[in-house]
């Protein structure tokens, strides 16, 4: 017994934040951020917090799927922006929706949604729950460096959920991690104790972005080739490839590996930029409300990131 998903949502920051804009802040154009990340804007908050976000994607979730809060028996929540370490961003959404279940973060970066998709499948297979809330929810624009034209170019903020219900459609995954601090590397927000002899680094975003994008190309390419397979399938049977959107360019550079036509590789990055551990479950939820995905379909998850982190899935679509 796994899961099958039954709604999704979403929920974007209101302030729209064009390249134009940053070219104020850094020496940077808005050709070539579309160019080389495929960004023509990102949403970034202005007083919602991370947890509006994940409110509001998981309740747009729920009323897709018909679920009342109160029937839910856990909330995961993945992020690398809580509002506040504790209470953790799940515990928040439970208050913030008036659900009653355990509620915990996952923290594995821009993989961290398809990790919590395999925290729950293994909820579902021991039995202990019916109805799982999976979040994604950033407010990177917080741990971003506004100086560095490296990285405030590429991220946004927002949220997108699932509600996962007991079914079979969890048909493969696959996990990695590989731990490195040196590609890509957010410290921790934090003072220093009168006895610290150490330095205290700032908590901004600061990442290797040429050996981020190998890591990701490669990582996409076999961990799909590999899940597809698991699942018994072959690259042309699956309908979507929803693909964490961090640079059109690792994207696209993906696809021409693994011999899905490109068409079948949804993308977003230009109107939110890379939201981390809510770029996935956000592109699903306009899919979806597009009328995209068709029950039957077989949906391909993956993603990259800080850890570094690697991981991806198979879904069948529907009931
Ligand atoms: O989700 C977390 C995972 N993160 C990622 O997956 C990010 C992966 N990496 C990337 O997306 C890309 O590496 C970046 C977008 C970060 C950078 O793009 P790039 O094509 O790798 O650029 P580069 O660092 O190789 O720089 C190429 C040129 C350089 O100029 P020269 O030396 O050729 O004259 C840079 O100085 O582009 C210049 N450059 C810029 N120019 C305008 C670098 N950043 C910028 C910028 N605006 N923002």
């Amino acid at each position: 017994m796994s899961f099958r998903v039954l709604g999704t949502g979403r929920c974007l920051p209101e302030r729209a934040v064009t390249n134009a804009e940053l070219e104020r802040f850094v020496d940077t154009s808005d050709e070539w951020i579309r160019q080389r990340v495929g960004v023509a804007e990102r949403r970034v908050c202005t007083t919602e917090t991370a947890a509006d976000l994940a409110a509001g994607a998981a309740e747009a979730a729920l009323q897709m799927s018909g679920v009342a809060a109160r029937e839910l028996d856990f909330i995961l929540c993945a992020t690398i922006t809580p509002d506040d370490l504790s209470p953790s961003l799940a515990c928040m959404v439970q208050s913030r929706i008036g659900a009653s279940c355990p509620a915990m973060d996952v923290s594995a970066a821009c993989s961290g949604f398809v990790y919590a998709l395999e925290t729950a499948a293994a909820f579902f297979a021991r039995g202990r729950v019916k109805k799982v809330l999976v979040i994604g929810a950033e407010r990177l624009s917080r741990i971003v460096d506004w100086s560095d034209r490296n990285t405030c170019i590429i991220f946004g903020d927002g949220a997108g959920a699932m509600v996962l219900e007991e079914g079979d459609n969890y048909l493969a995954s696959k996990l990695t991690a590989r731990g490195c601090d040196a590609v890509l590397k957010i410290p921790a927000f934090g003072g220093a104790s009168p006895f610290w002899e150490g330095g205290v680094e700032k908590p901004y975003i600061r990442m290797n972005g040429q050996e981020t994008f190998k890591f990701a190309v490669g990582a996409m390419v076999s961990d799909l080739e590999e899940v597809i397979a698991a699942a018994g399938l072959e690259p042309e049977d699956i309908a979507w490839v929803i693909a964490h959107q961090a640079n059109a360019r690792i994207i696209d550079a993906a696809a021409r590996k693994l011999g899905i036509p490109f068409g079948r590789f949804a993308k977003n990055i230009d109107r939110y930029g890379n939201t981390s551990a809510a770029s996935i479950p956000i592109l699903a939820d306009e899919l979806c409300r597009d009328g995209h995905l068709k029950d039957g379909d077989y949906i391909a998850l993956t993603s990259f990131g800080g850890g570094l982190t690697s991981a991806a899935c198979v879904l069948r679509w529907g009931p």
